[in-house]
């Protein structure tokens, strides 16, 4: 990685040098002619310009924001014409004038990164920028700055944190990257690449689109865009013949796969799912093929005063009432009803008779970072009530539903539920996706013997004994695992 702003605005920041394997590893893949326009736009003490100039390019710029830095790399690379060094914010066009943006053939470099409070929130500065946010991080607008700097079919390579590939609320930031880019490659690189941070980063390969760009569509359903992942930066400088487009180690997919998520493990991850799936002895069905799933209700605005904590005190009365099931509601282990407890009245708009459980039905939380695709059954009367809509009933066909909720939350079925989920800002599985989640489909007598545990399971969590509730939990994970793999 970088380097980090240390406090809100500019102050004199860390500076996190590129280890020379890296920087090999990002102008070997770069081949450009010697005379091509070259610029680093973080130089630091220009572990990158350094690099370039030794290996014959002749047109190198340079630029860093801390006078004494640029002052002693100037020192050092004086003697080079082909040299040029700007002092100043490279994020400012002041800095580098318009007549320059847009025409490099390469810009390269490791970029400054922003810790969570050290964020650009001037105005001057974020108007110049299409992922100009208020409070953006620095290392967003040092991307876009880099792609402004090349001409295009121009070459940017740039070293960014692993959120930026990751993370769903950057969701915005991967779709700059795949208008402005063709991307080559993914590289993931270890933890500690940079001495005092443990931050994953990963270095983005890109090409500036070119005019033709929209008319390639077939182009970019091709798999040509490598992912990989080291994990020791000294098998970059061993892997001398390695180009980033090769296919030995890594992996080759296309721009349409890397839509939603770029970082290289979730990629692996998923191959990792399809092999269980293909090695495995057990049939794997998508949940679609076994059974229906519908959505919950509830009623929001001013209606939500329709909604109360507390039954009222005579049967009568309540016998009125039903329970509202909130994602709240749900754990892993079963129902949790006492503290966070939800009731509507049968007669008013609120209710939907079809959102209402039957027992035998799973409920599937539909949204939410943490809680998505969690699964409980309804094994008793006890917890009927009426799902919410952030909710999505199942209604198994052909699947004993006490073995699907406990698998929908087990280790392996939760890795294929988080494979479907998706979305900006909130991560959520639409009932279309939870469709096509595979479901492990074994013998009537072993999901039976699931069951079993599962609602021993479920009784101790509802008696409070969320211990014993965890470890049948865990064991049944186990047992899912020896007789899936
Ligand atoms: C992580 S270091 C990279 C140094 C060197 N290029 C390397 O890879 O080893 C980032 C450099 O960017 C400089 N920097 C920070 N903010 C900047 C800005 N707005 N404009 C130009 N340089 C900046 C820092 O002073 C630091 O030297």
């Amino acid at each position: 990685m970088t380097d980090v702003l240390d406090t809100a605005g500019r102050t004199r920041t860390k500076e996190y040098i590129t280890p020379a394997p890296v920087v090999e590893f990002m102008i070997r893949n770069s081949e450009v002619r010697k005379d091509a326009r070259i610029i680093d736009p973080a130089a630091g003490d220009g572990a990158f310009v350094h690099k370039l100039i030794g290996e014959g390019y002749r047109k190198v710029w340079g630029i860093e924001v801390e006078q004494d830095r640029a002052d002693q790399l100037r020192q050092r690379l004086m003697a080079y014409d082909g040299f040029c060094l700007l002092v100043g914010d490279a994020l400012n066009p002041v800095t580098l004038g318009s007549w320059a943006m847009g025409s490099f053939d390469v810009a390269i470099g490791n970029p400054p990164f922003s810790y969570q409070k050290a964020k650009i929130s001037q105005d001057e500065i974020l108007v110049n920028y299409e992922l100009g946010r208020p409070k953006q991080s620095i290392e967003i607008l040092f991307l876009e700055r880099f792609v402004q700097m090349v001409r295009p079919c121009g070459l940017v390579r740039i070293i960014l944190p692993m959120n930026i590939f990751a993370n769903t609320a950057l969701q915005y930031v991967r779709d700059f990257i795949l208008e402005n880019l063709w991307v080559e490659a993914v590289i993931g690189l270890p933890r500690h690449t940079f001495g005092g941070t443990a931050a994953k980063t990963a270095i983005l390969f890109g090409q500036k689109r070119g005019r033709d760009w929209d008319t390639r569509s077939d182009f970019l359903n091709q798999k040509r865009v490598k992912l990989a992942s080291i994990r020791d930066i000294k098998t970059l400088s061993e892997l001398k013949t390695l180009s980033i487009q090769s296919a030995e180690g890594g992996m080759l997919v296309s721009m349409a796969d890397i839509k939603n998520r770029m970082d290289p493990d979730y990629h692996f991850a998923g191959i990792e799912l399809k092999g269980a799936v293909t090695e495995s002895e057990v049939e794997f069905k998508p949940l679609g093929e076994l059974a229906e799933i519908r959505t919950g209700f509830v009623k929001y605005g001013e209606k939500r005063k329709l909604i109360h904590d507390t039954l009222p005190k005579t049967k009568r009365l309540q016998s009125k009432y039903i329970r509202l099931i909130k994602a709240k509601n749900l754990s892993i282990h079963g129902f949790r009803f006492g503290q966070d407890d939800f009731f509507i009245r049968t007669d008013e708009e609120i209710f939907r008779s079809w959102a209402c459980l039957e027992v035998g039905e799973v409920l599937v939380v539909r949204v939410g970072a943490g809680c998505v695709g969690r699964a409980v059954c309804v094994i008793d009367e006890k917890y009927r009530g009426q799902a919410d809509d952030w909710m999505l009933i199942v209604r198994a066909k052909a699947i004993n539903p006490s073995f699907l909720a406990f698998y929908l939350n087990s280790t392996i079925g939760k890795a294929f539920v988080q494979k479907e989920a998706q979305g900006t800002g909130t991560v959520s599985i639409s009932k279309g996706k939870l469709q096509k989640v595979l479901v492990p489909v074994l013998d009537e007598s072993v999901q039976r013997e699931f069951e079993l545990e599962v609602k021993s399971m479920y009784d101790k969590q509802f008696q409070g004994k969320t211990d014993k509730a965890k470890a049948i939990f865990n064991s049944l994970d186990k047992k899912l695992h020896g007789l899936i793999s």
